[in-house]
Order: structure tokens, then C-alpha cells, then sequence
């Protein structure tokens, strides 16, 4: 199969982050073949491993998954530190509303460093722009909310935080999505 083939161009539906225009087009394009799953796995819309080796400290990838886009943020460090100290603020949403409420452990250690979180702004449905706005996080270009690196929503007129869904870790670099985000 070759990187030209629609089934796995719609799989990874954008790149954004950290590295400029030249080094996502560059990185975006072999990450296609190791985070694929394969073509049934896509069509039964079933639970997907995501290897996560090859995303970059500070960047943030858009998979699809069951048809829907997700984020994946590889936090650094000072991210990972802004959003301890953003707990205190978050006010819109306290549901998911703790930064260690909204990642998830790899034997026994929370990997906080990881952030996967629907890509759709609990506004109106817009894919929010990546590493925009006052947050550091996430900005709609809709209608303005504002997300912070967890995904929280810091400033509306979205109401709810970005949506967590149900994964684990398989590996220290490996996670399996299985089910949307609820909200318990
Ligand atoms: S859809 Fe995002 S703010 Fe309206």
C-alpha cells in the first residue's frame, strides 16, 4: 500500500505543533504507516493501537478514530508544569477538570507527558487551532473558546472541556484507544 491511498491519507487528518510547515510535512507523512491500523480494524470501527514513538516533544498530531478526530500532545516539561498550576483555574468544567484527572498511568506512573483528547470544541464542533491562544493549549476559530494544554476550557463560549476518551497504555510509548470520552 502506498502513502497515496485514501484510507490512510483521511486516517491521519492533520499535523500541528511545534515544528514549522516543512518539518510536518516532512514528519506527518511517516507517521501514516506506524499508527495506522489496519483496514479492518478502520472499517469494524473497533479499539486502535496508536505507537506514539515518533511524535516530537511540543507537538501535537490529529488521528481519526471511528471517524472522529482526536489530538495527541506530547507534552514538555514546562507545558506539563503550566498545566499543574492552570488546576486552580479551571472554573467552566470541573469534570476531568485536575491536569492528572486527564492522563492516564503506564504501570503504575501517571504519563502525564501524553495528552489524547477529542478534536472537536464542545461549542459547535470546530477543530480547534493547536498551540494557539492565551492558554497554550488549544484556540477555536469559531467562536473564540480558548482550551489549555489538557484541554480544559479556559474561556468560552464552549462549555465543556475537550473530551477524554477511553484508552490505555499498552507500552511505554503504545496506547489503545477502545471508547469516545464520557462524561461518567
Ligand atoms: S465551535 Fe468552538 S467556539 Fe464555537
Amino acid at each position: 500500500m502506498t502513502q497515496e491511498q485514501p484510507t490512510r491519507r483521511d486516517f491521519i487528518y492533520i499535523a500541528t505543533g511545534a515544528m514549522g510547515a516543512v518539518g510536518v510535512a516532512s514528519f506527518a507523512w511517516p507517521l501514516i504507516s506506524q499508527m495506522s491500523p489496519d483496514k479492518s480494524t478502520l472499517a469494524a470501527g473497533a479499539a486502535a493501537e496508536f505507537d506514539l514513538s515518533k511524535i516530537a516533544e511540543g507537538q501535537v498530531i490529529v488521528i481519526k478514530w471511528r471517524g472522529a478526530p482526536y489530538f495527541i500532545r506530547h507534552r514538555t516539561a514546562d507545558e506539563i508544569k503550566a498545566a499543574k498550576a492552570n488546576d486552580a483555574k479551571v472554573v467552566l468544567d470541573k469534570y476531568l477538570g485536575k491536569d492528572d484527572a486527564r492522563v492516564k498511568p503506564f504501570e503504575n506512573k501517571l504519563q502525564d507527558q501524553w495528552i489524547v483528547v477529542a478534536a472537536n470544541c464542545t461549542h459547535l464542533g470546530c477543530v480547534p487551532t493547536s498551540n494557539a491562544g492565551e492558554f497554550g493549549g488549544w484556540y477555536c476559530p469559531c467562536h473564540g473558546s480558548q482550551y489549555d494544554n489538557a484541554g480544559r476550557v479556559m474561556r468560552g463560549p464552549a462549555p465543556y472541556n475537550l473530551g477524554v476518551p477511553q484508552y490505555s497504555f499498552v507500552s511505554a510509548e503504545k496506547i489503545n484507544i477502545f471508547g469516545e470520552a464520557t462524561r461518567g
